[in-house]
């Protein structure tokens, strides 16, 4: 009994400096990551993304992470068409308070290949950087004792028929190596990219033997090769729809499942239209997939 008021004494003169409780309350952070939006005007899906700001809100976090195709079918759509969705996809956006940082999906590179004939876009990224007011769409930020990449995983490509696919280019590797460089080995890193780094998704819905050319970033063991010497706690990644988590050699890889589900038709393979609310503290990563509540309203033959 004794003993045990003296250790009690000890943790009131010091609280909160014991072992991993000190290391956890150092770094702390409460986010929202959403991706796959594929916004349109159609389908009421604005009332849609005005309900999910409402609850992204209700999470209260510090900031709010896009993870891409915030507009649907920009790669075939003719320049100076997607106004519309655009105007969709700030339903959701500006109906956030906290700030929300972007990166680009596939579906952002507005007038790469337009499928009426017109003339293709000159720099199919330039609508996405003017919209939100960035010089270079991939970029870093620090906050809260966490090191913040966030990637420009879709790339023209004349490899396929579909003209796209998911690789972190050379100058976008040269300057990863220059980040990093900034960055201490201990330093707990979150990566954001559209195309997955690491997926399971493929094997599991289409067999073992199937990786789809467009499906994941084609070359992502150069870019973990550079993460070798640092902390990647956790990569946050879009584009299957499907909320996922693999851990593998101590890093998070979550995939975010989609705020449009199964492209506006209702749950896609047991994803719910929804959202991922993610906790940091120290190394420790949370999460919960937050279903906002949106019921399909597109029609069957659409
Ligand atoms: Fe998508």
């Amino acid at each position: 009994m004794k003993k045990w008021i003296i250790g009690l004494g000890l943790a009131l003169a010091w609280p909160g400096v014991v072992g991993c409780a000190a290391e956890r309350e150092a770094t702390s952070l409460d986010f929202v990551f959403f991706t796959d939006v594929h916004a349109r005007p159609q389908w009421d899906t604005p009332e849609a993304l005005r309900k999910a700001a409402r609850v992204i809100n209700d999470c209260h976090p510090a900031f709010v992470i896009a993870g891409g195709d915030l507009i649907t079918d920009g790669f075939q759509a003719a320049v100076g068409t997607t106004g519309p969705f655009w105007d969709a996809y700030m339903h959701l956006h500006n109906g956030i308070t906290s700030p929300v940082h972007v990166v680009m999906g596939n579906h952002d590179l507005v007038g790469a290949r337009p499928s009426d004939g017109s003339p293709p876009a000159g720099d199919p990224r330039a609508l996405f950087g003017e919209t939100f007011g960035l010089e270079q769409t991939y970029r870093s930020f620090d906050t809260g004792g966490y090191h913040f990449i966030l990637l420009n995983s879709p790339q023209l490509t004349t490899a396929n028929p579909y003209g796209y696919e998911g690789r972190i280019d050379s100058a976008q590797l040269a300057w990863l190596k220059e980040d990093l460089r900034q960055v201490a080995p201990e330093t707990p890193i979150i990566l954001v990219t559209h195309f997955p780094l690491l997926t399971a998704f493929y094997q599991a819905v289409d067999g073992a033997d199937t990786i789809p050319v467009r499906g994941m970033v084609m070359n992502n063991d150069e870019v973990l090769e550079l993460f070798a010497r640092h902390h990647l706690l956790l990569v946050l990644q879009g584009h299957t729809h499907a909320f996922e988590a693999i851990q593998w050699r101590g890093s998070w890889f979550l995939t975010g499942g989609a705020i449009c589900a199964k492209w506006w038709r209702g749950p896609w393979l047991g994803t719910e239209e929804g959202f991922l609310n993610i906790r940091l503290r120290g190394d420790t990563v949370t999460w919960n997939y937050i279903d906002y509540g949106w019921d399909a309203r597109r029609p069957p033959d659409q």
